[in-house]
């Protein structure tokens, strides 16, 4: 491992704003009070890489609270730095693995969840690990309140597709589905927030796919 991946290790076990394991699970149920000191709403976003939704979304909406979920630690580093040395306190960031979401959050706590530029998984023998697969929108509806939404932004056309079939088989509500966001009428601030992959395939032109549902 890299000098600077072991610094931005130890690094962030010092954070306040980064929750690993138990101290996360120690959380279920009372994020908001606890971490946050407050009862304002809480907001996800899931494969949050670097957390770019996640800060910037804190700095749009300070009425709101939000976690950024992904197991690498030297990503979520760059984050919780961010909101540390900015002191935006509506952010906090958890190190695990989204397959154990429900250990983490009670029933009905989360309000909405993003998810950013998930990895496709286009093998089909790795259909369970797309986190928008069934397993993982039966989590998902576990822990948000009813009718809460999740937003997918995916380049990934393959992935858009199979999403989009999922939440018709399973009589989802669709509430947005674009092919291409920035040439739609949806687009807004939130939806012009960009990712550190995001702006890679924006370079290259590629066309980012959108879809807003519910339960
Ligand atoms: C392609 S990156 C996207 C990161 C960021 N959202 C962006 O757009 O720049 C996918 C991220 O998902 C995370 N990830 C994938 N599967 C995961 C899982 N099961 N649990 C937690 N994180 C996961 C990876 O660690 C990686 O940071």
């Amino acid at each position: 491992m890299s000098k600077d991946k072991l610094r931005r290790f130890a690094e962030i076990a010092t954070f306040d704003n980064v929750l690993e394991l138990e101290a996360g699970k120690a959380l279920k149920g009372n994020w908001s009070k606890t971490q946050f000191k407050n009862n304002k709403p809480l907001v996800l976003e899931l494969a949050c890489g670097k957390g770019e939704y996640t800060v910037n979304m804190a700095r749009l909406f300070p009425d709101k609270n939000f976690v950024g979920v992904d197991y690498k630690g030297n990503r979520i580093w760059r984050g919780a730095k961010t909101a540390i040395e900015e002191q935006i306190t509506n952010v906090a960031f958890l190190r695990i693995q989204i397959e154990n979401i429900v250990d983490y959050f009670e029933a009905g706590e989360v309000s909405e969840i993003w998810i950013t530029f998930p990895d496709p998984q286009p093998q089909i023998s790795r259909e369970k690990k797309r986190l928008t697969a069934p397993r993982f929108l039966e989590m998902y509806k576990i822990i948000l309140k009813p009718e809460a939404s999740i937003h997918l932004k995916t380049d990934n056309d393959a992935l858009h597709a199979y999403t989009l079939e999922t939440i018709e088989k399973q009589n989802l509500n669709l509430d947005i589905c674009t092919t291409d966001l920035y040439h739609s009428e949806f687009v807004t601030d939130v939806l012009s927030i960009k990712t550190y992959y995001e702006k890679k395939y924006l370079a290259s032109n590629k066309n980012i796919n959108y879809l807003k549902f519910n339960f």
